[in-house]
């Protein structure tokens, strides 16, 4: 089969297609066949070597999938030949990634595709999505009648959040860097934009929560986001970050009696423990997604497997409106 891998860390000029021999079948585990997968700013960070989580050289990246089965494993009871999926199954320690014809994924991690999505559509979900919900469902417990605050909201993980915190009940606002952005959120049905760049921290909460502060801030920024996410927060309220590598002061942590959770979504397919999880979540995620409460936003540009160091440097350069996809031409 063809195969992106990664040669070496650093450059996105580093990748180059090769063949490979299909992978051989285990239990609990699905051949498939993939028709598209996405970019995460994960999928950069391994490349550029920052993170001690990439599989070894010379790699296969990405993790978000979708695609059909062709084989199906002993012991999987859930999936058959045929049968639709996405999730994201590898690209990480141990884990080959998703840029070649075919993966064995654990069948743990994945969900039949939502039927009224494409391809391109379900593939760049997965990551952001259980991410969204690790942090809003299980973790933030989002519920109707409170005011959640989601930063960079037309991001990956932002756009996902804002319309699931909706579809949880709560009145939901989200900041970003521009109008444009503000424009596409209130389209989904964000009850607030607020353009950071117009407005600090202390007049937003003043202007947009009379003062009280938010229920629950998802800070999916990291730095002084963070910061300001507990500035944002109403007594007693609930933080939950998603980039939090770094040192924070947590005087209004303590002072406010503030929740604060860090969510890292990779750890199931690093540890092997609790991958079912993510199988269940983007099931429950496809009831939202066919009920149309929850729908991705694709970035105007798409790219196929071989140019995939053309899209990490496209999400590098920043400006993206929601996700970009890439797709197979294998
Ligand atoms: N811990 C986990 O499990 C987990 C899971 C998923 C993602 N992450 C991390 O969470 C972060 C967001 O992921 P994502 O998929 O939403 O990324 P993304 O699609 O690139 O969106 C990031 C958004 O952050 C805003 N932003 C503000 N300052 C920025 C800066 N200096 N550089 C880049 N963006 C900036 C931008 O929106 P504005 O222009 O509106 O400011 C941008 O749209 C990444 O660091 C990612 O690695 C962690």
């Amino acid at each position: 089969m063809k195969v992106v891998v990664l040669k070496k860390f650093g450059s996105a000029e580093n990748f180059e297609v090769i063949e490979k021999p299909v992978p051989s079948l285990r239990p609990g585990h699905v051949l498939v066949k993939i028709y598209a997968s996405s970019v995460n700013p994960v999928d950069f960070k391994i490349r550029q070597g920052l993170l001690p989580i990439g599989p070894d050289l010379p790699a296969v990246l990405h993790g978000d999938m979708s695609g059909e089965i062709v084989e199906v494993g002993q012991g999987v009871t859930d999936f058959r030949k045929g049968d639709l999926v996405y999730g994201c199954v590898g690209g990480f320690s141990g884990l080959p990634g998703v840029l070649a014809e075919f993966v064995l994924a654990d069948a743990q991690l994945l969900a039949h595709k939502p039927k009224n999505l494409s391809f391109e559509e379900a593939a760049v979900l997965p990551l952001v999505s259980i991410t969204s919900w690790n942090a809003l469902v299980d973790r933030a417990k989002v519920k109707k009648g409170q005011r959640a605050l989601v930063h960079a909201g037309m991001g990956g993980v932002g756009h996902i959040a804002f319309q699931l915190a909706k579809a949880l009940g709560a009145e939901v606002h989200i900041t970003c860097s521009s109008e444009e952005k503000a424009i596409r959120t209130k389209e989904l049905g964000v009850d607030a934009a607020i353009n950071y760049k117009n407005l600090g921290v202390k007049d937003y909460v003043e202007s947009y929560t009379d003062g009280m502060g938010y229920d629950v801030v998802f800070d999916t920024v990291g730095g002084s986001c963070l910061d300001d996410s507990f500035s944002a927060a109403r007594v007693n309220g609930t933080v939950v970050s998603i980039a939090a590598r770094a040192s924070h002061d947590l005087s209004q942590v303590h002072i406010k009696s503030l929740t604060l959770h860090v969510v890292f979504m990779l750890l199931p397919l690093i540890m092997n423990e609790g991958r079912r999880r993510h199988g269940e979540i983007l099931s429950e995620l496809n009831k939202l997604i066919e009920n149309n409460q929850i729908r991705p936003i694709l970035h105007s540009k798409s790219f196929n497997f071989e140019d995939v160091g053309s899209a990490h440097n496209c999400l590098e350069q920043g400006n993206v409106l929601g996700k970009i996809s890439l797709v197979s031409n294998w």
